[in-house]
């Protein structure tokens, strides 16, 4: 069958090439992809955002599955449209795309259900906001509502700072997306990233991993996209994995249904294990970027087949394999990031690094000039290693990090840290 991705991430890129071993494909394309998508599929010029182009080259290609990669194409509504054309996608619905598209939907639905989460209040009103953080105090958590490129969140140390987040949220810093603000309690704790699929009536665990977000060694600096990955995350037991799905995302599910919008895609939970369990920080509902670039890899199952019974509804509810190798991801940077990114910088010897064993070069942001590979992004590359403890993928990433020749970029050097620290004791 002949399959259309939507991106043109690392994400993406790690997406395609797990579709490409399926043995039931017969074309992938990407729209618009990268020059790594171009080694296991075909870029396409298609805007996501152009529901009639994407559904005209649907039916001119004989698409039998569209797979969206990041969440605006999603929260933009293109399920709906492919669905009513009947073209098979995976991926939730509008409506159900407000569990990443609204916060103050997904805290609402946490608290109608009893999902454990931080406990919180929604403003649209500048003066209650204020009130409310200073009656509260710091530390509190002051969020957009809507979506902000992962920057419409301010954790406030001190009530200065959760008033002067108020403040610019309702000055229009986040334009519609900061019209409302979800003002929440500090969560203590450590952070682990779930994945589950979704058919929109059944849940499948898939994948936990973590992820660094600040741009400097020992997670200092401005937050990121992410600048590293691993998986599997071992702080997530068996456990409390069991009880992620049962007090989590079954009950989502659940709500979803219930509410006219059943769920279906990857249901990706960012968590905080605190001293009271589990509790849901927010739901995205795609993979993470760079998260796919380390669960991926470690698929043993054909993801493309997982991804048509989830979208036709019909997961049987055996849990995907995974390899028990740890996989661990470097993102390579431009200078500059994650302020204004240095682009237009060359890149050499990554055929160095793909040689390395166990060693695989995704491509975020960048562009091919003739034969030379330019910096085109923020995130440009991402280097990730499998290997048999944290300690050794670490090692063989940072090796193929060192064999790229790229003086316009820059990498974290300690990813993995907290793992390793663990693996240690
Ligand atoms: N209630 C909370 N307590 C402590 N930290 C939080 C809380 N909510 C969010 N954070 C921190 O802020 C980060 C971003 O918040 P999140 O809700 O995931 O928004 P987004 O990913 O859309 O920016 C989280 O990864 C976490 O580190
Ligand atoms: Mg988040």
């Amino acid at each position: 069958m002949n399959v259309l991705l939507i991106g043109s991430g690392g994400r993406e890129n790690a997406m395609a090439n797990a579709l490409a071993k399926s043995p039931l494909l017969t074309r992938l394309y990407v729209a618009p992809g990268n020059p790594g998508t171009t080694r296991v599929a075909e870029n396409v010029d298609l805007d996501a955002g152009d529901h009639g182009a994407v559904l005209r080259f649907c039916k001119d290609m004989g698409i039998a599955l569209v797979v969206v990669g990041p969440e605006q194409p999603l929260i933009g509504g293109i399920v709906d449209a492919l669905t009513r054309a009947g073209v098979l996608a995976f991926g939730p619905t509008q409506a159900a795309a407000q569990l990443e598209g609204s916060k103050g939907f997904t805290k609402d639905l946490c608290r109608e259900y009893g999902i454990p989460t931080a406990d919180y209040e929604r403003f649209s009103d500048k003066a209650k906001a204020l009130a409310y953080v200073r009656a509260k105090g710091a530390p509190i958590v002051v969020k957009a509502d809507g979506l902000a490129a992962g920057k419409g969140v301010v954790v406030a140390t001190t009530l200065d700072e959760a008033e002067r987040a108020v403040e610019a949220m309702f000055a229009g810093l986040f334009g519609q997306s900061g019209a409302e603000v979800v003002i929440e309690e500090f969560l203590e704790g450590e952070e682990a990233s779930f994945f589950a699929i979704c058919d929109g009536e059944r849940a499948v665990a898939f994948a936990t991993a973590q992820d660094h977000k600040r741009v400097g060694d020992g997670d200092t600096g401005p937050n990121t996209g992410g600048m590293g990955a691993y998986s599997p995350a071992s702080v997530v037991t068996p456990e409390i994995e069991r009880h992620v799905m049962a007090q989590i995302i079954e009950p989502t599910m659940r709500a979803m249904r219930e509410k006219g919008a059943p769920f279906k895609g990857v249901l990706y939970a960012g968590l905080m294990l605190t001293a009271q369990g589990p509790k849901l920080i927010e739901y995205n509902n795609r993979f993470g970027d760079p998260e796919a670039q380390v669960i991926l890899p470690r698929l043993e199952d054909d993801l493309l087949a997982i991804m048509l019974a989830a979208a036709r509804g019909s997961l049987d509810g055996t849990q995907p394999r995974f390899c028990e190798q740890v996989a661990l991801t470097v993102v390579l940077a431009a200078k500059g990031y994650p302020g204004t990114p240095l682009t237009g910088s060359e890149i050499k010897g990554l055929a160095g690094a793909e040689a390395m064993a166990d060693v695989i070069v995704t491509h975020a942001g960048t562009r091919l000039e003739g034969a030379r590979l330019l910096a085109a992004g923020g995130r440009v590359l991402n280097v990730t290693a499998l290997a048999g403890t944290v300690a050794q993928a670490q090692a063989k990433a940072y090796a193929a990090v060192d064999a790229i020749d790229w003086p316009g970029g820059f990498c974290r050097r300690d990813i993995g840290w907290r793992e390793l620290a663990r693996e240690r004791r």
